[in-house]
């Protein structure tokens, strides 16, 4: 099984001078991680508000502060950056740097190996939010857009300048997957839409009680995100979870089953892919009691009535080249039980598995899971990591699209 390897990537990690510049360091330091090798290069300004020394301890390389620095090393002569980097990430970009780069400056390192590289280049933009709205400042980034630079936030927010508005440098994890995206070579997903279910749903009883479960969107966050490295235009209906959604997926929030039953199938027609990783109540109270329900002193029951199976409904109507991936989470006969699962529910690819166990399953990070499908298919995954099982689960979607 060979999972995705970061370590034959490359990035220069271009750090201006915004107060934001110290949040760099924590993307050198998840970039580095993962093993992406990081060239850490900081303006005149950035070098005043925060040390070359943090980057290099972070990245192990040397860190460039100055296009004349002596001993230059030929490793990071600027032109040989340019050819082999993989991505030019700017974070934090001030109005200055995007200014350089519209008009295509070359008076320090940095602008000077923007106008030379070929890479990919993702401007993470942090100022005063008059600096940011400013028409200069607009014009550039249109500018810049226009000729195929990606752009990623700014946030809205408190500033340092003690102002209220957009300016603010987004969420570090959100540039780190905006990244991680456009350095990800694999794209055979390129031009495909992929829907996603994820999440439990809640079945409401009274205004305050209801039953759910314990699926926490980590494994539907897991597919959303190895979709989106591969090129697929994502959206995902959740349920109530704890998860959040990588940027650039669409979200639908769905409460109940039946909630998420219309989401899909206004999404259904226009999916390519449809991989239904929520855990969806097969039940739902058949009375919602207005008020709370008080204590009575006895035992009481609640009927039931069945909610709509959503994934069997995609595969009654699936359309010629539409895959659908289902899972099933069994606490015995996974195997078994999943395949009677993708056969019942008109699937063609289906994740087997167990819950139940400490460490895999609902609210882990692992998953004890089998990939079976409707010709026989069945690989045991073992115990692993579910942004593996979603690398295998779009492995094998991938096979089957026309
Ligand atoms: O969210 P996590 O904490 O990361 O946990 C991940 C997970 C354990 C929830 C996930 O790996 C998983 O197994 N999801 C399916 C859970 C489940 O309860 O499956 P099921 O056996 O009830 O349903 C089988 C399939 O039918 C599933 O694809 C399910 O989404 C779908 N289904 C079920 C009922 C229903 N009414 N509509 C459906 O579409």
């Amino acid at each position: 099984m060979k999972r995705t390897t970061w370590s034959n990537k490359e990035a220069v990690l271009g750090v201006t001078g915004s107060i934001a510049a110290y949040k760099a360091c924590e993307l050198a330091s998840r970039l580095t991680e993962l093993g992406v090798k990081v060239t850490p290069v900081l303006t005149e300004s950035a070098a005043q508000l925060v040390g070359p020394a943090s980057f290099e301890g972070i990245t192990g390389q040397r860190a460039v502060t100055g296009m004349f620095e002596p001993l230059q090393n030929p490793e990071i002569e600027h032109i040989a950056v340019a050819t082999r980097a993989d991505l030019f990430l700017i974070a934090p970009a001030t109005a200055n740097v995007l200014a350089k780069a519209a008009h295509g400056m070359a008076n320090d390192w940095l602008s000077t190996t923007l106008l030379a590289t070929r890479a990919p280049i993702l401007f993470a933009p942090a100022m005063n939010t008059n600096m940011y709205t400013h028409p200069a400042t607009q014009a550039n980034i249109a500018t810049l857009r226009a000729r195929g630079c990606h752009f990623v936030g700014p946030d809205n927010g408190r500033l340092a300048c003690k102002t209220v508005g957009p300016g603010r440098l987004i969420d570090p994890g959100i540039i780190l997957e905006t990244a991680l995206i456009l350095m990800h070579s694999k794209k055979d997903l390129a031009g495909k839409r992929v829907l996603i279910t994820s999440g439990g749903t809640h079945e409401p009883m009274d205004p305050v009680r209801y039953i759910g479960n314990r699926s926490s969107g980590k494994m539907g966050r897991a597919l959303a995100f190895e979709a989106l490295l591969r090129g697929a235009s994502v959206s995902v209906v959740s349920g109530p979870c704890e998860a959040e959604m990588p940027h650039g997926a669409d979200v639908i929030h769905a409460e109940t089953a039946r909630e998420m039953a219309v989401a899909v199938a206004e999404q259904l027609p226009s999916a390519d892919v449809f991989v239904a990783a929520a855990a969806v109540a097969d039940y739902r109270p058949a009375e919602l009691s207005a008020g709370k329900r008080k204590r009575t002193g006895e035992a009481i029951s609640i009927t039931l009535e069945e909610n709509p199976d959503i994934l069997a409904g995609a595969g009654s109507q699936r359309r010629d080249g539409q895959v659908i991936v289902g899972f099933a989470a069994e606490t015995s006969d996974a195997v078994a039980e999943g395949r009677r699962k993708l056969e019942r529910k008109g699937a063609q690819i289906l994740v087997a598995n167990r819950v139940g166990a400490a460490g895999s399953g609902f609210g882990a990070e692992q998953l004890e899971a089998w990939l079976l499908d409707d010709s026989g298919r069945a690989d045991e995954l073992g115990r692993v990591r579910k942004d593996t099982v979603a690398q295998m689960v779009f492995d094998a979607v991938a096979e089957r699209l026309p």
